[in-house]
């Protein structure tokens, strides 16, 4: 969703009442998780590992966006799916539940700042001057951070999503079909993935959707990778330079990153992946080992809790979380699930069938795969 319908929706969202933010978070607490035992299976609350642990508590299941698709798409007990994450992630569970589903998220203004650097109309733009330039070779791919518009986009083209955890694969699977991928919107994940497999940095256009121009440090018409200028704010925060700061300070430290980080950035860290990966990595760590990570602060904070026989440091020591991930609060929360509860649903996202039809395409081609 662009800002522009963000800022829309945010007008037409109810607004939640003062009240919530003066009672005492023990109540609030209390509230959810009695109406949780009420619902049942009837209700299921999933959450994605950046969200804060006050939210987290109660989530159901805990994923990385490639688990979250997941799961949703296989749960069919479920009759509200309250989405605690943010809004490309509830509207890719809308997609792919039944119509006797309702997926509800707590604040829509829980958006993501890389998902608004590609709005339709560019991407449209933008591919017409693609076609122009390089004729009919190009597959479209998109990171599933993303609106559902680009999603089927993709899914009309023949492409595909993907997430952290599989872009490589899907990547592979694009250049089977074509003989140059266009990858939105995030150029860090595009970019870290394509290098791993082998393509140089000047077979790499980058695609300007302000400017309207390619970027290419090589021969624009040897390009196999386009890359859509798009980055996280968050994941965009970490530099070498931090890097260098902490193998100062720790010469035996083991650096772990998110791939939506710049290339140098993964360059020069030990380790890269998904969410999940860096869990699981951590997890099964030595005990006595340091480690720093470069990826969301509620992540971070909650391995630097759950593994204290492990040196755990943020790369980035003035790091902040994701502030659209933070929009999902106990208070959203518990005023979305006290108004299910009085049989009123509020902040329910749709996809119109057109968008979702096509969409659905580029999700299953990936969930195949995975
Ligand atoms: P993953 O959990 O799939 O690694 O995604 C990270 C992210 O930035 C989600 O917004
Ligand atoms: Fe979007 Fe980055 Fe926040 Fe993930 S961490 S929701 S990619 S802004």
């Amino acid at each position: 969703m662009s800002i522009s319908e963000l800022l829309e929706q945010d007008l037409q969202q109810a607004t939640i009442p003062e009240s919530y933010h003066e009672e005492d978070p023990a109540e609030l607490e209390e509230r959810v998780w009695s109406i949780k035992e009420r619902f049942g299976n009837k209700l299921y609350m999933p959450g994605h590992h950046y969200q804060k642990d006050e939210v987290m508590q109660f989530a159901d299941d805990r994923g990385d966006s490639l688990k979250l698709a997941q799961i949703s798409a296989s749960n069919k007990e479920a009759k509200y799916i309250v989405f605690c994450g943010v809004h490309f992630m509830a509207e890719t569970a809308d997609m792919l539940t039944g119509n006797h589903q309702k997926v509800i998220l707590p604040d829509l203004r829980a958006g993501c700042a890389m998902a608004d650097m590609a709005n339709i109309d560019q991407v449209r733009k933008g591919w017409k001057i693609m076609q122009d330039t390089f004729g009919d070779t190009i597959l479209p791919m998109t990171y599933v951070n993303s609106t559902a518009a680009i999603k089927a986009f993709v899914g009309r083209h023949g492409g595909a999503t993907n997430t952290s955890s599989n872009a490589q694969k899907m990547m592979e699977w694009a250049l089977e079909q074509k003989e140059r991928l266009l990858f939105l919107p995030d150029q860090h994940l595009g970019r870290n993935t394509a290098y791993d497999m082998g393509i140089p940095l000047d077979k790499m256009a980058v695609w300007d959707p302000r400017e309207e121009q390619f970027e290419c440090e090589g021969n624009l018409q040897d390009a196999k990778i386009i890359l859509w200028k798009g980055f996280c704010t968050v994941h965009d925060k970490f530099n070498v330079n931090h890097i260098e700061a902490l193998r100062k300070k720790h010469p035996d430290i083991n650096i772990i990153v998110h791939p939506e980080v710049p290339w140098e950035v993964v360059r020069e860290s030990d380790y890269d992946g998904s969410t999940s990966t860096i869990i699981e990595t951590i997890e099964n760590a030595e005990p006595g080992t340091t480690w720093a990570i470069g990826t969301e602060m509620n992540l971070v904070n909650r391995l630097i809790n759950e593994n204290p026989d492990k040196e755990i440091y943020s790369l980035n020591p003035f790091m902040c979380p994701c502030l659209t991930m933070n929009r999902i609060d106990l208070q959203h929360l518990t005023w979305s699930l006290d108004k299910l509860a009085q049989g009123e649903v509020i902040n329910q996202i749709t996809v119109e069938e057109d968008t979702a039809h096509y969409a659905r395409l580029a999700l299953d081609r990936m969930l195949e795969m995975s």
